[in-house]
């Protein structure tokens, strides 16, 4: 098999996991031959770091991508830039002949997406999004519990999202803390939870209505602290000894070299002040999301808990399953594991019979141990069969964003939108077939004996 030639576009901190898969842990399937940033500082840390393993790879700003595409003979543009410019070097790489790995979000806007679609059907080339969160072993137990119809067809969905005030706060002092670079949480964040929706009932959104404000990470919130002497950035911050939530980015070796050595190139602050006016994103939402087949979602969101973590409960024609887990939450980028889960829980609940728990798959590393098996799959020579349909390509990147644009839309417009106005005839996901959830259900032999009246 030919080994892919792959030029990577973001050299920041999620950036580092692909650079050192692609570098280093599939030598037979992939080859890294390129990266490029618009921060000369951080391209050149990547390089640095490269070469203390061994490996020489040229970089680039963005304007050099297409010359080093054509010099170094590449076929895949590997996406981890900031959000906001994922679509310019989507469209670009296909262009210049190549296909794609995205991460998550594809992009964070309804008029970017269209110019990608416009790429992709004028160039036939693919572009895949990466979505760690189908890939932990537990969300995959759920989808082989759905798919084998253990409560019938899915009809409603409860989802509650929490982030607690360490990691939510995170959002909120970075690019993401405005939506023109990260489309909000609701894209930013919440494309992981509508892709894996969409995933696990095998549907795509049609209407939206969401409600959403920034009610903590506000100056108010400051002020009932006390904390009235606030600067622009945790860094020389009159009230550093005494926020809870200041960042020292000197104490953090990783943070440091990163961010805080490389910011005189960019400007890019990475701890600017939570409770700064010039945030425009949410902390909390409410989102009601009716799908194709008529299944109605519930969805919440809340980025400023004392615990981290999250519950899902599907209610199908034969009973109800319920999922949840506790989240390891950290500040991405300062070297611990982020998104670890533990305190699975998952229990179904048939209509005629008594609940009963399903023991949860239990996963160790980043991601509720999604990342690795991601990796795995994306890069090495042979990735096998897709029983599940785990591997994402443009459309469920398209569809998993477009709830969240379209909430983002509701709320701005505070009124109901459908996605047919945002994107039309966008194609649906491959997904892979469910009899099950169609069969006739068997009624208990006594009804008397299991009656809820
Ligand atoms: N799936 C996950 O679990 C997960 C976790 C974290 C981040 N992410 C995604 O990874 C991507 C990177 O996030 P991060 O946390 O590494 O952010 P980061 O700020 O550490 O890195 C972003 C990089 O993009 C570069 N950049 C900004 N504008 C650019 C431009 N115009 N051209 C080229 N480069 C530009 C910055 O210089 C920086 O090096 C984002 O899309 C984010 O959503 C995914």
């Amino acid at each position: 098999m030919k080994r892919r030639r792959v030029i990577q576009v973001g050299t920041g901190a999620r950036g580092v996991a692909y650079r050192d898969a692609v570098a280093f842990d599939f030598p037979d399937s992939v080859e890294l031959v390129g990266l490029c940033d618009a921060n000369p500082g951080r391209l050149s840390l990547y390089q640095e770091e490269l070469r203390a393993r061994g490996r020489e790879v040229p970089g680039v700003f963005p304007d050099g991508l297409e010359a080093l595409i054509r010099k170094q003979q590449a076929d895949l543009v590997l996406v981890t830039s900031m959000d906001s410019t994922h679509d310019e070097y989507v469209i670009r790489a296909l262009r210049a002949g190549c296909d794609v790995i995205c991460e998550k979000p594809l992009t964070t806007t309804a008029e970017k997406l269209k110019m990608i679609l416009v790429a992709i059907r004028e160039t036939g080339r693919t572009v895949r999004v990466t979505f760690n969160m189908r890939y932990s072993p537990v969300r995959m137990q759920v989808k082989r519990l759905l798919q084998e119809g253990i409560i019938g067809r899915v009809r409603s969905v409860e989802f509650r999202w929490l982030l607690n005030i360490r990691h939510g706060a995170d959002y909120f002092r970075r690019w993401h803390r405005n939506k023109a670079n990260s489309g909000g949480l609701l894209v930013h964040k919440a494309t992981h939870h509508f892709d894996a929706v969409n995933w696990w009932i095998q549907d795509v959104p049609v209407r939206v209505s969401a409600t959403g404000a920034r009610v903590f990470y506000t100056p108010e919130q400051a002020e009932r602290y006390g904390l009235t002497r606030r600067g622009e950035r945790c860094r020389g911050c009159l009230e550093a000894r005494r926020c809870p939530f200041f960042l020292d980015l000197e104490q953090h070796a990783d943070l440091r070299r990163m961010y805080l050595e490389q910011e005189g190139y960019d400007g890019y602050f990475r701890d600017r002040c939570i409770f700064s006016s010039a945030i425009d994103i949410e902390d909390t939402v409410a989102a009601a999301i009716e799908y194709r087949s008529g299944v109605r979602m519930s969805y919440g969101l809340t980025a400023f808990c004392p615990t981290e973590g999250y519950e899902i409960a599907f209610n199908g024609t034969k009973g109800r399953l319920e999922h949840g887990a506790r989240e390891s939450s950290s500040v991405f980028g300062g070297g611990e594991a982020p998104g670890e889960v533990h305190g699975l829980t998952l229990r179904v609940w048939p209509h005629f019979g008594k609940p009963f728990a399903v023991t949860p798959e239990e996963s160790a590393g980043s991601h509720g141990g999604g990342d690795v098996r991601l990796m795995r799959d994306l890069f090495r020579a042979d990735p096998g069969p897709d029983p599940l349909g785990l591997r994402a390509d443009w459309r469920a990147g398209a569809w998993s964003i477009l709830t969240g644009i379209a909430a983002n839309t509701a709320i701005r417009d505070n009124r109901v939108v459908s996605i047919e106005e945002l994107v039309p005839d966008l194609p649906l996901p491959d997904y892979p077939p469910a009899p099950a959830w169609d069969a006739p259900i068997s009624l208990p032999a006594d009804s008397t004996s299991t009656s809820t009246s």
